[in-house]
């Protein structure tokens, strides 16, 4: 073992070759199977660049119809796993309990859980990407003391996902478009980011052969926490709490630089001079925004936060730049999302992602088991008590 070469957090270490996302750090480039993300944001839709993201091409007409049919047929869940949601903590976090939801999948539906068997994988795609908008917008109605709604038939993907959350309150006409719009371009560039944690995380688990509704339940919990997705939260805690302190955005970046907390939705492991989603998101951002009477107070304060960040040499000697999760929580607050949602919401949109490489690794001619090495730093042999 003292050949290998110590990379904490795996700055260096490549562990596979892809062919689903390209991105060049230092360019601000991400491109999805070789199309840029600016292009897919704009002109396509989520459901579209899912399948270009999971099977390798974008779909001709037919093809979009009959997957875009599949997930509609499979929408539902049944009604034990219903019950099943109903009956967790109903103000625990969501991304807990849909963690916990996706990981039953495998039980429900064992008929697709042999990753050798390419109809299985295919079948338990499908069941993710229809079933995992109606468990978030279940376990959102619980949370609010609400009766779940069915999800329905003839609706588009996004606006089914909208209306099982929000029911009658979902916004209609030209304020409905550009919500569904929004909501659709999210996910976009949400969906898929090469190696980051959690897609790393569905990779490793499924190097075992785990199953993946097992393996992307594992991507559901790594993206939870507060340097991956779940920071899309705490960026609007962070906001609230900058506002309700009262503190001025000077004393707040000092304590950021004295290390006593960081600046959430800033940084990136690979993007070093800016995060191509973040300027799509901003401009969505003001969109969403002049589309409300009131001028949102958070949005403000994120606008001012960030420009006297992109000041600050502290920011600009480390290379520290708004990242994806930066303005989306201000998007999502106003579109009426609770923030223990805005998270799930990415979980919905980085699913294809999970899935491609998921089934990409099983098709590896590299493919065996993700088993890094350490450094070992503890004791040297020692004596148990009373064996001389
Ligand atoms: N606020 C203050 N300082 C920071 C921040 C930040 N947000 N991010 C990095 N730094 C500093 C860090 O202290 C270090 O300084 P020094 O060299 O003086 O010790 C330097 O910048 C390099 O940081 P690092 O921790 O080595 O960077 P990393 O690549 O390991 O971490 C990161 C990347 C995204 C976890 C980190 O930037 C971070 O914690 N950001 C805040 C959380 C966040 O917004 N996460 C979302 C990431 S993007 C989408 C996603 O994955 O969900």
């Amino acid at each position: 073992t003292g050949m290998t070469t110590l990379d904490p957090g795996f700055g260096n270490t490549a562990s596979c070759s892809s062919k689903i996302t390209y991105i060049d750090g230092a360019a601000g480039i991400l491109r999805y199977r070789g199309y840029p993300i600016e292009d897919l944001a704009v002109h396509s839709t989520f459901l579209e660049t899912a399948y270009l993201v999971i099977y390798g091409e974008l779909p001709e007409p037919g093809q979009l119809k009959e997957f875009s049919e599949k997930l509609r047929d499979n929408a539902d869940i049944p009604a034990e796993m219903g019950a099943f949601i109903d009956a967790m903590p109903r103000n625990g976090h969501p991304m807990a309990l849909i963690a916990s939801a996706v990981n039953t999948l495998a039980a429900y539906y064992d008929d697709s859980v042999d990753p050798d068997d390419e109809d299985q994988v295919e079948l338990a795609t499908i069941r993710l990407m229809a079933k995992l908008p109606t468990i978030a917008a279940r376990i959102y109605r619980n949370s609010i003391g609400e009766t779940p709604i069915e999800p329905d038939a003839a609706l588009d993907y996004v606006d089914n996902f909208i209306r099982m959350t929000f029911g009658d309150k979902a916004p209609t006409g030209e304020l409905g478009e550009l919500f569904n719009k929004a909501v659709g371009m999210l996910l976009v560039l949400h969906a898929d980011h090469e190696l980051n944690c959690s897609t790393a995380t569905v990779r490793v688990v499924g190097s075992s052969k785990a199953d993946i509704y097992a393996s992307v339940a594992s991507g559901v919990n790594a993206l939870s926490g507060p340097s991956h997705g779940g920071a899309n939260q705490a960026v609007l805690e962070m906001l609230e709490e900058i506002r309700d302190s009262g503190i001025s955005i000077e004393d707040f970046l000092e304590k950021v630089k004295a290390r006593e907390m960081r600046l959430m939705g800033f940084g990136h492991r690979v993007y070093k001079n800016f995060d191509p989603r973040s300027k799509e998101i901003k401009v969505l951002a003001s969109q969403i925004l002049d589309s409300h009477d009131n001028p949102d107070e958070l949005f403000a304060l994120a606008l001012k936060l960030e420009a006297a960040a992109l000041q600050d040499s502290y920011f600009t000697e480390r290379k520290l730049y708004p990242n994806v999760d930066f303005y989306t929580g201000v998007i999502y607050r106003t579109m009426g999302f609770p923030s223990n949602m805005f998270t799930v919401l990415f979980a919905i949109g980085r699913l294809p992602g999970w899935v491609a490489h998921y089934r990409e690794q099983l098709h590896d001619p590299a493919f065996r088991i993700a088993r890094p090495r350490q450094h070992y730093v503890g004791s040297d042999e020692r004596r148990y008590p009373g064996q001389g």
